[in-house]
């Protein structure tokens, strides 16, 4: 068994964050994305791992390095433009070769790992094994028939989708899933659709089975997904404090506080993650926030943010909420007059204010 993972693509709907970083290496309690793939293939004992990526970057391999450090090893396959999940497949036959292999999107999350799929698929003997998840907008995603207990069809971002059900960005596949890549066509939105290679294998009779995930499963393909799931993985932390917490400060729920950070006279609540070497001072950070390392937050509150590195949040009279901050980013109160809100934002950024 192998695995395949994906990491190119544009990562367009999540511009700003984006224009300046590859989406599968945002943080999601501080850890990139990317990492929870990674990290489901090597706890299913896999060892040999390709990704692939866009091949005008090389910001995917040098922050993720060659797998060692999960005891597995990595290749990286360059995509040269996103031409769609199929082509992602078609580029990974050589790696692959006669291998069973699980697909795993680089941009997807899902609790408890990968390994009860693989065993269930290599149980079952299909040729094809989908893991599905219920959602509210299936037009969003591929999205199956069932009939009978069986996958019939599958189509992608259905305008009136056939179930409630989402194809979740985690497949399992022999080597026929490369007879079915080559086989199909660009869609109308000029990819080779990973759904379509699936309705070709259906079409041809091979057998395509498919599991429920009952636990939680999450695509970050938007802002608002980002804060989910990273509301969704902070629910599971294991609380650390390695930094300082002062006498003056309350901790309350599950927090982890990374080495060298500083809680000075402040409340942090938990379920949150305070970075290496932060300090947080005179303020309140509040749940399901995540702050990355070196960030100044200095009387002000957060709560349910997903703050990046060197940030520097200082004396601001409202709480941020529902907020994501790129590296570096300063907010901070406005002095002198005339009292305004004065921005300097880049391209594609959002500011809401009161
Ligand atoms: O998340 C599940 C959904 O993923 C499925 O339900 C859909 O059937 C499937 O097509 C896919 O839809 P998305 O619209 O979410 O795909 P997206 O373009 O966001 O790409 C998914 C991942 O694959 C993301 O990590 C970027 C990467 N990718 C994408 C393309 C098109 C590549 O590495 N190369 C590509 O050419």
């Amino acid at each position: 068994m192998k695995a395949l993972i994906a990491s190119g693509g544009r990562g367009t709907r999540l511009r700003p964050i984006t224009h300046t970083r590859n989406k599968h290496l945002i943080p999601i309690a501080n850890k990139p994305i990317l990492h929870y793939a990674i990290e489901a293939a090597a706890d299913a004992g896999i060892k040999e791992v390709a990704i692939v990526i866009n091949a005008d970057s090389d910001e995917v391999p040098r922050a993720i390095g060659d797998g060692s450090r999960w005891g597995i090893r990595i290749t990286y396959i360059p995509q040269l433009t996103p031409g769609g999940l199929a082509q992602v497949v078609a580029l990974a036959e050589e790696f692959v070769g006669k291998d069973q292999f699980i697909f795993y999107l680089g941009d997807n999350l899902v609790v408890g790992g990968v390994r009860r799929f693989i065993d269930e698929f290599l149980r079952s003997g299909c040729n094809c094994y989908l893991t599905l998840s219920r959602v509210k907008d299936p037009e969003r995603f591929g999205v199956p028939e069932i009939r009978d207990g069986r996958i019939v069809s599958v189509e992608e971002k259905p305008k009136q989708p056939k179930s409630s059900f989402a194809v979740a960005g985690i497949y399992l596949y022999d080597h026929h899933i490369f007879e079915a890549v080559k086989a199909i066509t660009p869609s109308t939105r000029g990819e080779l659709e990973i759904s379509d290679a699936h309705q070709y294998l259906i079409d041809k009779g091979y057998k395509v089975g498919f599991a429920e995930i009952t636990g939680w499963w999450k695509d970050t393909g938007k802002p608002t997904d980002l804060l989910e799931a990273n509301r969704l993985v902070l629910e599971y932390i294991t609380p650390d404090i390695q930094g300082e917490v002062d006498d003056r400060s309350t901790i309350a729920g599950k927090v982890i506080v990374e080495r060298g950070a500083r809680i000075v006279n402040s409340v942090v609540r938990g379920p949150a993650i305070i970075g290496e070497n932060c300090v947080i001072e005179d303020s309140y950070v509040g749940p399901f926030s995540s702050i990355g390392s070196k960030t100044v937050v200095r009387r002000s509150e957060v709560e349910y943010s997903i703050i990046l590195r060197e940030c520097r949040i200082l004396n601001i009279g409202i709480r941020l909420e529902g907020s994501i901050l790129g590296n570096d980013v300063e907010i901070v109160e406005a002095t002198g007059k005339p009292l305004v809100h004065r921005f300097l934002i880049g391209d594609q950024s959002r500011v809401e204010v009161v």
